[in-house]
């Protein structure tokens, strides 16, 4: 048997290491053209050693080295390097350290910050708007990569400013430590023109709005021109020509003009949403293609609308809530504000997440967290809640500077965002009860709810005139104990809408009117001042049933059950300390643990509900979301699961005959129950149709 032999592949800069015995000449080739297969540049393919095996180590990061160096050089395929210490040796010596030449250092850091046309569009867009602009006009060619030429009417750049600002870390807009802890503004790096000039044809005109004259500056794959003078009025142009035509490997990432367009598209529609007080051109080869009007008004609905269409703002719940001003110090409290979906409007994707934080679009997984956890009770299994939420806080609380691309933001009191992001829509969504809110086919004079905080309890978003209670006992409680836990400054005083209802409207009529008849054993359809009511009658009950479940429960607190030989559990040594320092929040859900060992827990008492789950489960679960989010909501939801189908075992069957008083009652309990727009698995459990609608089936004018 030949001596089994060593060697070193190395694939993507990346060394490994292998032991093969017998690799006979057919071994041997199979496993070249293995990398081979991969498609992997021949000279990071393979390096081989038959060097001793002590010294190998040494051999692995020395190869690494010569690799690297061959690649830089250009030097191709020849290059299947012997790491024996000799020559290893050799090539340390030859290793010299040198600073890059500015433009490729530009290069490098393109590659983190511009990825596609769209990041060039994002970056000179926020530097137009960090300017003032109030009007920007994006012209594209082929998909941006021809060309982007961004024009705005913001403050402009002085002719002699011109060579700093396409130079790396110049920036007007933060000259301290200080100032990079309270960034006000979207940009801060100072290397996004750099960046792009770097790989692009480019060329910056400007002209400052006082006065003066204009200029322009050209960098051409990163060398710079000179400041020459230019027709330019007040404000900037900046052209962008040529994507990637000195950068091969990423011109090779760009995919078809229609798909780069759209990525185009789509960031602009999220700046759109965020800054409705801008107007917007965009005009792709030559033909006008988009135009967002500016509103002048921060909240408008009209973009809105456009954005995400007549779909989403009809069904959406207004949200606003102010957080109370923080006890130590800081100078301002919390407000999440913008639109939720009802939860019988949703997706089956994440595409209609919008996220902003201090008014710049993040992706932030923690508050998705939350958002997800607030819609747990009322969404259909599997499918994606629609928002667009603006969070706002003082920077001082938020830290941008975490991504090139500043995609990504990071939150100094992580715990207390997840908390107040998930309490303030959990509390919206809480509101959506049968005839409340606007329902499947809502009249057209009420697209927008109102969801506003504690305080305005007497005053629901819709105004009914039923003498009914329109609140259950269960909503006045959870409001309260929502204002104990933010105070008082938790009144969000959102604007109250009262649409105005219709002149036949009879005000002694509940929303969901009185029941007329049971259709096919099923509906229960009703008369309401406007209209005809449909109700799925066991979705409803099964709904009415469970909000009843948990709030017993909720009453009764979470009983902790002793279990009859104290179970031992094996979890990794981060669980073990993660249950030690959340005993507390551990026993408060019902766990008793304690820990027995480095690896090891004790598990004595669980949450009597669930005592027949498989509770271990449950409890790593719980452990995993505590180190993550700092709370878990997973025993709440395993409970709230047992009595969702509790509740379902519960609810009346279809065929059940009801009688007139026995469907009225089930319609007024509809309209006190928290949550009773849908059903216990996030469908719809009652549809309006208004007269209106009725007597245009049948052509009938009024
Ligand atoms: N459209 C513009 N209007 C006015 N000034 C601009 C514009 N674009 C860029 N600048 C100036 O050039 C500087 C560099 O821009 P950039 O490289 O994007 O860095 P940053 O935006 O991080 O400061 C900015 O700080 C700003 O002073
Ligand atoms: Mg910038």
């Amino acid at each position: 048997m030949p001596p089994a032999r060593r060697f070193i592949g190395a694939r993507d800069g990346r060394i490994e290491r292998g032991r093969r015995s017998n690799p006979g000449s057919h071994r041997r080739s199979h496993g070249f053209s293995r990398w081979k297969r991969r498609n992997i540049p021949r000279p990071f393919r393979r390096v081989r050693s038959t060097a001793a095996p002590a010294r190998v180590h040494g051999g692995v990061a020395i190869a690494a080295a010569v690799l690297l160096r061959s690649r830089e050089s250009g030097r191709g395929d020849s290059a299947i390097i012997p790491a024996s210490p000799d020559s290893a040796l050799r090539a340390a010596q030859a290793v010299t350290i040198r600073q890059l030449p500015d433009t490729l250092v530009n290069q490098i850091a393109a590659g983190e910050v511009i990825e596609r046309p769209a990041s060039v569009v994002k970056e000179l867009v926020e530097n137009a708007l960090d300017a003032g602009a109030r009007r920007i006009d994006i012209d594209l060619e082929e998909g941006g990569v021809r060309l982007i030429r961004v024009r705005d009417d913001g403050g402009g750049i002085e002719p002699d400013e011109l060579p700093l600002a396409v130079s790396r870390h110049a920036t007007s807009k933060i000259a301290s430590l200080d100032d990079l802890e309270g960034v006000a503004t979207l940009g801060f790096r100072g290397e996004a023109l750099p960046s792009i000039a770097s790989v692009s044809r480019f060329a910056l005109i400007s002209r400052r709005a006082g006065g003066g004259h204009a200029a322009m500056l050209e960098v051409d794959g990163g060398r710079v021109g000179t400041v020459v003078p230019k027709a330019h009025p007040p404000g900037t142009t900046v052209e962008v020509r040529d994507l990637f035509f000195n950068v091969p490997a990423r011109r090779k990432f760009l995919k078809a003009e229609r798909t780069e367009l759209g990525h185009i598209e789509e960031w602009l529609r999220q700046l759109a949403l965020a800054r409705p007080d801008v107007e917007l051109r965009v005009s792709h080869n030559g033909k006008p293609s988009r135009r967002w009007k500016g509103e002048g008004d921060l909240l408008s609905e009209v973009r809105l609308h456009e954005a995400l269409g007549e779909e989403f703002a009809r069904n959406a719940l207004r949200v606003d809530h102010h957080g109370p001003a923080p006890a130590a110090g800081a100078a301002q409290g919390l407000r999440l504000h913008g639109w939720i979906a009802q939860p019988s409007y949703n997706r089956a994707s994440a595409d209609q997440q919008y996220l902003y934080v201090n008014g710049r679009a993040v992706r932030d997984r923690s508050i998705a967290h939350a958002v997800k956890q607030a819609y747990a009770d009322v969404l259909f299994h599997g499918r994606q809640p629609a928002y667009v939420l603006f969070l706002e806080l003082d920077p001082r609380r938020v830290d941008v500077n975490v991504h090139p691309a500043k995609h990504e933001v990071r939150f100094r009191d992580a715990r207390l965002i997840h908390d107040f992001v998930y309490r303030t829509l959990e509390q919206a969504l809480a509101e959506t009860r049968a005839g409340a809110a606007v329902g499947v086919a809502a009249p057209a004079q009420a697209p927008m709810q109102a969801v506003a905080g504690a305080a305005s309890a007497a005053a629901p978003a819709y105004r009914w005139g039923a003498p009914q209670a329109p609140l259950g006992l269960q909503v006045a409680e959870a409001r309260a104990g929502y204002a104990a836990l933010y105070g008082p400054a938790a009144v969000a005083a959102a604007p109250q809408p009262t649409p105005a209802l219709p002149a036949n409207e009879d005000p002694s009529l509940p929303p969901l009117g009185y029941a007329i008849a049971q259709l096919h054993g099923i509906y229960i359809l009703a008369e309401s001042a406007d209209g005809l009511i449909v109700v799925d009658m066991h979705a409803a009950h099964e709904r009415i049933q469970y909000e009843k479940l948990k709030a017993a429960h909720d009453g009764e607190g979470l009983r902790s059950q002793p279990l009859l030989v104290p179970a031992t559990l094996a979890v990794s040594e981060r669980e073990a300390e993660a249950a030690e320092r959340e005993a507390d929040t551990l026993a408060a859900l019902g766990f008793e643990v304690t820990r027995s060992g480095p690896q090891s827990l004790t598990l004595r008492s669980v949450p009597a509900l669930l005592a027949h789950g498989d509770v271990e489960a449950l409890l790593r679960d719980v452990l995993a979301d505590l180190r993550e989010h700092g709370e878990s909501r997973r025993v709440a939801a395993a409970r709230d699961e047992l009595l969702a189908t509790m509740a379902c075992h519960g609810a009346v069957r279809a065929n059940r005959r009801l009688t007139l008083p026995e469907m009225n009652a089930l319609l007024r309990e509809m309209e006190a129950t928290e949550r009773s727009g849908q059903c216990n698995h996030g469908r719809p459990t009652w549809a309006r149709f208004s007269l209106a609608e009725i007597d245009r089936w049948f052509l009938r004018g009024r």
